[in-house]
């Protein structure tokens, strides 16, 4: 008999690649974006610059950072012909359908795609970063019946993303700095976390030499799925369900005794706690002792009674990860709640392409072996013998 080979389910445990992109430390519970660590990043510098740490290996200075402010932020408006495109599409459809076919639709635009080259992915990058907090904005002021508010290019990124959204009213988070902070905060945290399946998704079109425009439209389809971005909505649509700090924890028990998921706990990687949480939670909960007009304290009540009944009654201690602190965070912000997947790509588009850039300087095509587990040869009824 021949040896089994060694299957690893989910690509469970396997390593993949070397990156320098990002370190994730489960032991340490820590996670660094090129060497820094991503607390200390969310604390003191944008997003904007964080995308350029991702992208070109080092932190900026003031006139490379003031550079880049000029380049992204003039490609943030979006043409007519793409307005009409999202104008298109149904609106019950979920925003992330919209994303990924405006993604793959600037992508039929470009003359030079398999451009071999990675200045272009480069360009491209900018491009999407500067353009998908247009778009979703577009698309949530549009299935909102409101008009399109044209992008500021005299706002950092969080506020010109607020002010696209809400507008700049009384109560507008656009208007309130540490609702602008909490949701800058947001995005650097989810910006980047090595081979998740989004990225090693977008690794894998890129390394058959695909364009970047299709890497990135895969990375969306498979962030939408709740096994991975898509849980920061189903802990949000779990909280407002269960309506009732009382009925949290029989909700959490009940949850676990049907051995069904509870959404915003677990993680691949991490087995002690997600490094990103506790300081999405610090916003969460400042958000919350801001807001109680939309019942910031209620929130902060279930969030603690479901983390605890979960660890307490799961035999390996199952502890939130970021999406659980993000989707209460999101929801008092005023986002929609179909609306949190996509807050995750304006945020993972910046490690996303800082991927597909170093995949596509050293690459060779991902194509894994399988072990062959169906029937033995046979033959069509009455096909000649070969
Ligand atoms: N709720 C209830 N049970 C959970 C759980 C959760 N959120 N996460 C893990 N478990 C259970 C598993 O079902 C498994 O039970 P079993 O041994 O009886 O089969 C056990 O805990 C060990 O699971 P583990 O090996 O740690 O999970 P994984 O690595 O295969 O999967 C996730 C990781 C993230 C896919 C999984 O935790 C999950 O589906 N979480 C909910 C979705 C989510 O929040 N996703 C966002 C990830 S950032």
């Amino acid at each position: 008999m021949s040896e089994q080979p060694e299957i690893r389910k989910g690509l469970n445990g396997v390593v993949a690649d070397y990156t320098e992109v990002s370190k994730v430390n489960p032991e340490t519970n820590s996670l660094l974006y090129r060497g820094y660590p991503v607390h200390e990043l969310a604390n003191n510098v944008s997003f904007e610059e964080v995308a350029m740490l991702l992208w070109n290996g080092e932190l900026p200075n003031e006139e490379e950072l003031q550079e880049f402010y000029d380049a992204a932020r003039s490609r943030r408006v979006l043409d007519e012909e793409l307005i009409g495109v999202i104008e298109a599409m149904p609106k019950d459809c979920h925003p992330m359908d919209v994303l990924r076919t405006a993604v793959s639709f600037l992508g039929t635009r470009d003359p030079e795609k398999f451009t071999p080259d990675s200045d272009h992915i480069r360009d491209i990058a900018l491009t999407l970063l500067a353009k998908l907090p247009t778009i979703v904005a577009l698309d949530i002021r549009r299935r909102r019946g409101e008009g399109y508010i044209e992008p500021d290019t005299s706002k950092g990124y969080a506020e010109n993303f607020l002010w696209m959204v809400f507008g700049d009213g009384e109560g507008s988070p656009a208007t309130i700095a540490s609702d602008i902070e909490a949701f800058e905060k947001s995005m650097i945290l989810y910006a980047e976390h090595s081979f998740n399946a989004s990225t090693f998704t977008a690794r894998v079109i890129t390394s058959t030499q695909s364009d970047t425009w299709s890497a990135v439209t895969g990375a969306i389809g498979a962030l939408k799925g709740p096994l991975h971005g898509g849980a920061n909505e189903f802990v949000m649509h779990n909280m407002v369900a269960i309506g009732d700090p009382a009925k949290t924890e029989e909700w959490t028990l009940n949850k676990l005794k049907n051995k069904e998921l509870v959404m915003g706990f677990g993680h691949r990687v991490y087995k002690k706690g997600d490094s990103r949480v506790p300081t999405m939670e610090e916003a969460f909960k400042k958000l919350a002792s801001e807001h109680p007009e939309k019942d910031g304290a209620k929130w902060v009540e279930m969030y603690d009674i479901m983390a605890k009944t979960m660890y307490e009654n799961t035999s390996i201690n199952i502890m939130p990860n970021l999406d659980f602190p993000a989707g209460p965070a999101y929801y008092i912000l005023g986002f929609d709640i179909e609306f949190f997947t996509p807050l995750f790509v304006m945020a993972r588009i910046t490690g996303w392409t800082a991927h597909i850039i170093e995949q596509f300087e050293n690459n060779t095509i991902i194509r894994p072996l399988a072990a062959y587990s169906g029937p033995a040869e046979r033959h069509v009824p009455g096909a000649p013998e070969t």
